[in-house]
């Protein structure tokens, strides 16, 4: 469906629905590609991106507020810092909830675009070698990704600093499942010469609670054009972004790097997710007609 959207981005597929964005986080890409999606299939977009301009400022609930915005909206996409946030909207609320990030937990809207992206690029989902760099505890991206990538074979590959590892608990879930992973503490041109995929992460400082200990592991992990000397030609570097000080600038313009092009991919994917959200069919994407010129 995604493929679909990126074929034909605007159509009137939404006409007279209404989506509800609640971010209780600060976003650029999500918030922006999921509201884009909404406004190029006919939607119109009600919501918040700073939680200090709502009524919970005043004591009201989370549950109390999704009550509310239901009563507004066909569907709602929320971002929230709490682990669960999203599981408890959903369930408390008559309409779809998208998470669109809880805390440390998980993002899956983004591990659709990284589906969709990694597909684009690699022409298969099967048999990877995934590599995943830099913070591994808290980043919610690459949680959601190990959950998706289950389905087809994988092998990871975890980069992190000891302070930043995979979860123990992430860890039984790739034993459990038949998830290959090995663990790596090296970073260098040798370690991902084999990589179909190198999924380079920020260090997400607003998790810490010992900003010392932020400071500490933070630049840890850069990756250099140097380090691009050995790879597979058809390598792509992916990064959810924002960046901060995990790829040196110049590799932007190598056919390497995809992070710009995989957070284009968000549109179309999150375009695709809003309709499933909705019971909307591929076979009615592909034959609505009435598209917005
Ligand atoms: N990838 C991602 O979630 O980016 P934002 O925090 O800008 O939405």
């Amino acid at each position: 469906m995604a493929g679909e959207f990126e074929r034909h981005p605007n159509s009137r597929l939404l006409e007279g629905k209404v989506v509800a964005t609640l971010f209780f986080e600060p976003s650029t890409r999500t918030r922006l590609s999921f509201e884009t999606a909404a406004n190029r299939l006919g939607a119109r977009v009600i919501g918040f991106a700073d939680p200090k301009v709502t009524s919970g400022t005043k004591g009201e609930t989370l549950k109390d507020t999704i009550i509310m915005v239901s009563n507004y909206a066909d569907v709602i996409v929320m971002r929230h810092y709490l682990e669960g946030a999203a599981r408890y909207a959903s369930e408390v609320s008559p309409v779809p909830v998208i998470n669109a990030g809880d805390g440390a937990n998980q993002h899956p809207s983004q591990t659709m675009l990284d589906l969709y992206s990694i597909y684009k690029t690699q022409g298969t989902l099967d048999n990877l070698q995934i590599y995943l760099v830099g913070d591994l505890k808290y980043g919610r991206t690459v949680h959601s990704l190990l959950t998706a990538m289950r389905h087809f074979s994988p092998t990871f590959h975890f980069i992190a600093p000891d302070e930043l590892a995979m979860p123990e608990y992430w860890k039984q879930y790739c034993l459990d499942h038949d998830i290959s992973y090995v663990e790596h503490k090296d970073f260098n041109e040798d370690t991902i010469r084999d990589a179909d995929i190198l999924y380079m992460t920020r260090v997400q400082k607003e998790r810490f609670t010992d900003l010392m200990e932020y400071e500490r592991v933070k630049d840890r992990y850069l990756l250099k054009r140097s380090m691009l000397q050995k790879v597979k030609d058809n390598m792509k570097i992916l990064h959810p972004l924002p960046r901060v000080n995990e790829i040196e600038y110049s590799i932007d313009d190598d056919p390497h790097a995809y992070y710009f092009e995989q957070a284009r991919n968000g549109l179309y994917a999150r375009q695709a997710l809003i309709c499933d959200a909705l019971g909307i069919t591929l076979e009615e994407v592909i034959n609505c007609k009435s598209f917005i010129l």
